[in-house]
């Protein structure tokens, strides 16, 4: 593993136990600012627009509630990564071959948010439309996250809740990917070109158009490799889009997102590194404090940060004595 992959991991492990200790209330002090110093990918869009299969498919396993009539209605943070040895953990993926599978299984934060909407339906109170787009703001206007803003094809990009929102949020649009699902569902005779190539709406980041599993291929159950080869074929055969085939499509996107979020860590490297040792000197107080009432799995998990931090300590001080601040490759 290089340097890079192994902050990425330790990253990654940090943010699950600061979550876990969330949920318990724990250290007040500088786990929250760690958190919000560490970079996350967060899935933005309108409901039905395809953000848990984007999701799925970026990660390429299927583990999502998803489908026409399924909402997620809590954020779902997930936690990707490879075992110790550098292994894929899961078994359906033996069969690729490895270099492959390191391209496109990322080792990021994924948070799949609840879906926008313009309506309160029969049931919910009228201030639902507001209390969604409120939680999911606070997830996307931290300066660490990544918004993966979902739009689908079928539908006016001006009137995307997903562009909307991650306009607002990130103005200079340097940290949102505008993702552009259903383009198979598009009325024949029309193409996304203006969309995907940022005439519609500008982006720092590159467009990706995107074609998911359509209801029917869920029904069926076809599983993420057929969904992704035909989702190459798509590109690959189609006469608007095959100039833009190796831009198109989930794999591409997995592998724009790693690209970006190392980019993201080489750069803050030295913030959080200094936030690491900040956070090492208040958790190693309040081991000690530890006398005070604290549920048992919260000690543990800070004990685990510790660990954690002290290992990103360790890893990044061995490479600056190396001389090469930020990464070896
Ligand atoms: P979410 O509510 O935004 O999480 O959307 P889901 O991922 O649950 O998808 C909603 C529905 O749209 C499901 O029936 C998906 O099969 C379908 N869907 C999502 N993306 C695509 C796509 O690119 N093409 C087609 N044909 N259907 C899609
Ligand atoms: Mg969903
Ligand atoms: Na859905």
């Amino acid at each position: 593993m290089t340097t890079m992959e192994s902050l990425i991991g330790l990253v990654n492990r940090i943010q699950r136990a600061c979550t876990v200790l969330g949920d318990h209330g724990g250290a007040e002090g500088a786990l929250p600012t760690l958190w919000e110093a560490l970079p996350s990918v967060a899935v933005v869009g309108g409901q039905s627009s395809g953000k848990s299969s984007v999701l799925e498919s970026i990660v390429g396993r299927d583990f999502l509630p998803r489908g026409s009539g399924i909402v997620t209605r809590r954020p779902l943070v997930l936690q990707l990564h490879k075992t110790e040895e550098g292994q894929p953990e899961y078994a359906e993926f033996l069969h690729l071959p490895k270099r492959k599978f390191t391209d496109f299984f990322v080792n990021l934060t994924l948070i799949d948010l609840p879906g926008l909407t313009k309506v309160a339906v029969e049931g919910q109170p009228d201030s639902i439309v507001q209390d969604i787009e409120n939680m999911v703001r606070t997830y996307v206007e931290k300066p660490n996250s990544i918004i993966l803003a979902i739009s689908p094809a079928n539908q006016d990009i001006a009137t995307s809740d997903a562009i909307k929102l991650a306009r607002e949020v990130d103005p200079t649009g340097e940290r949102t990917f505008g993702v552009l699902t259903k383009l198979d569902l598009m009325d024949k005779g029309t193409n996304a070109l203006d969309v995907l190539e940022g005439r519609s709406y500008k982006l720092q980041q590159p467009w990706v158009g995107i074609v998911n599993r359509s209801q029917a291929d869920i029904n069926k159950n076809v599983d993420m490799i057929v969904a992704r080869r035909k989702e190459r074929e798509y590109f690959a055969n189609s006469p608007d889009y095959s100039h833009l085939a190796s831009k198109m499509g989930s794999e591409y996107l997995a592998k724009l997102l790693s690209r970006h979020l190392e980019s993201v860590i080489r750069a803050r490297i030295p913030s959080i590194s200094s936030l690491i040792t900040k956070t090492i000197d208040e958790l190693e107080s309040e081991m000690d404090h530890l006398g005070r009432p604290i549920a048992l799995d919260a000690g543990a998990q800070l004990y685990t940060i510790l660990e954690l931090c002290r290992a990103f300590d360790k890893i990044f001080k061995e490479h600056l004595e190396g001389g090469r601040p930020g990464g070896d490759r």
